[in-house]
């Protein structure tokens, strides 16, 4: 397989490269800083750019054609902290998906990966409602916004998806995810889940059919 990261300078996005390369397959990534990646990796593919640019994406699927795409990328604060301030468009992951869409369509590419996160779509209802009162007053639903409004997009476009959905992301060494409905019912308050645990899920659901045309939550 061969599967083109977009994010994959971002901290999941390495993971997901890493674990692409390990079991066996290819990668493309398209990055704003290639050095970010740390130097040249046998079966990486880096093609320099930023998917906020149509033509730049298009570079990428010309440069491998890719059979998947995976997207791990975030609309950043300034710093991790929910109440940071948004230094990014409040539409940039909507932007950017809709390039990658556009480009998927033109090259006959058919499936897309998306790492959203727990609140998303449909799992919003089954979030705690201490957790929503949180993402209401905190920067964060900037995010959920325009994670909402990707999964709008990619579910129009009439491509594959799957739609990635992880509770609170944490740096342990985890690799093994529990799946829960998209719904989220069920999903303990302080679930947490690793981004080892996200980058092999992601590519697990890129390699398989199981979960096409779906948006599983995961936690650890
Ligand atoms: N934090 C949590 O607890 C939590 C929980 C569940 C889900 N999530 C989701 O996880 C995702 C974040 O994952 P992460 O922490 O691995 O991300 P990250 O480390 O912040 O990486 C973000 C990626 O997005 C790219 N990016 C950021 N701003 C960009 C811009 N203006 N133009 C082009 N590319 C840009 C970065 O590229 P550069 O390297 O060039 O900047 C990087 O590749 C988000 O979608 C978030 O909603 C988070």
């Amino acid at each position: 397989m061969h599967a083109l990261v977009i994010g994959g300078t971002g901290r999941t996005g390495k993971l997901v490269i890493d674990e692409l390369l390990h079991r066996g397959h290819e990668a493309t990534t398209l990055a704003r800083n290639p050095s970010a990646l740390g130097g040249p990796l046998a079966r990486l593919n880096i093609v320099e750019g930023t998917p906020t640019n149509l033509e730049e994406v298009r570079g990428a699927f010309k440069s491998h054609t890719p059979d998947v795409v995976i997207v791990t990328l975030n609309a950043p604060r300034a710093s991790d902290s929910p109440f940071a301030a948004p230094i990014s468009s409040p539409t940039l992951m909507a932007d950017c998906n809709t390039n990658v869409v556009t480009a998927m369509k033109e090259f006959g590419v058919r499936k897309i990966v998306i790492m959203q996160a727990f609140g998303v779509g449909e799992s919003w209802t089954n979030m705690n409602c201490m957790l929503q009162l949180f993402m209401k007053k905190s920067n964060m639903y900037l995010q959920y916004d325009d994670h909402n409004a990707v999964t709008e997009i990619v579910k129009e476009s009439g491509i594959d998806y799957v739609l990635v959905r992880p509770s609170r992301l944490v740096e342990s060494e985890e690799k093994s995810v529990k799946v829960w409905p998209g719904h989220g019912k069920g999903v303990p308050l302080m679930a947490s889940t690793s981004r080892v645990g996200v980058a092999g899920f992601l590519v697990d659901a890129a390699e398989g059919r199981e979960w096409d045309h779906s948006e599983p939550v995961i936690s650890n």
